[in-house]
């Protein structure tokens, strides 16, 4: 059973899309063992007590430095103890450290196709409004391991999703997580649990 930890700062959709498919049985072999907010009182909060899983909130705002979060975070992570760290729209940097310590064994969903889109200033809503920006015909989503770089690490899972005329970046962004975001991370979360897919040489391969 692979000990999932869902860490999160705001809405949850994509916490939210990891416990239904958990519920319904399109994730098996896999259980959320935790979740960690940087920000309080969002609705991934209330989402996971709904659902009855053990949430906290570590925020870099609480301690003095970011080396002060960064042991916080870690020991938050190390008390949970999972298989696997899912950064569902988790909007702070994680510890260098960590990433070495949990190497392919953390994953991020991205709402883009990376390599377009991506890197430092990208994230939520700036995505769509630079993919509007540049006119692109063809969005969606990217779930990726998390590697030292940002949004660099190997790619697991990827779905395209139009681009509408008219779309302002709000409504592509509800088609990007609609089409695209709730339905490759909760399959790339499957793929992980049942052992479908590994990395070789930097890339992931099934097997
Ligand atoms: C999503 O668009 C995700 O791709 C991005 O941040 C947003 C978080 O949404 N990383 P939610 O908190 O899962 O609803």
């Amino acid at each position: 059973m692979l000990k999932l930890l869902v860490c999160v700062s705001g809405g949850g959709t994509n916490l939210q899309a990891i416990i239904d498919s958990i519920a319904d049985g399109r994730i098996t072999n896999a259980k959320i063992v935790g979740v960690i907010s940087n920000n309080p009182g969002v609705k991934s909060l209330e989402r996971a007590e709904n659902a009855g899983i053990p949430a906290c909130v570590i925020s870099p705002k609480d301690y003095k430095d970011r080396d002060a979060f960064n042991r916080a975070f870690l020991e938050k992570v190390k008390d949970t103890d999972p298989d696997l760290v899912v950064l569902a729209g988790f909007l702070v940097r994680i510890p260098e450290e960590f990433v070495k310590e949990y190497s392919n064994r953390i994953v991020n969903i991205h709402p883009s196709l990376i390599p377009s889109f991506c890197g430092v200033g990208y994230y939520g809503l700036r995505v769509h409004e630079k993919a509007l920006e540049r006119g692109v015909k063809i969005t969606g989503a990217t779930v990726h391991f998390v590697n030292e770089g940002m949004d660099e690490g190997p790619i697991i899972a990827q779905k395209a999703v139009e681009v509408r005329g008219g779309d302002t970046p709000e409504v592509l962004q509800r088609r990007v997580m609609e089409q695209a975001e709730w339905v490759i991370l909760p399959k790339a979360i499957d793929d992980i649990a049942n052992g479908r897919i590994r990395v070789t040489d930097g890339k992931v391969v099934r097997v």
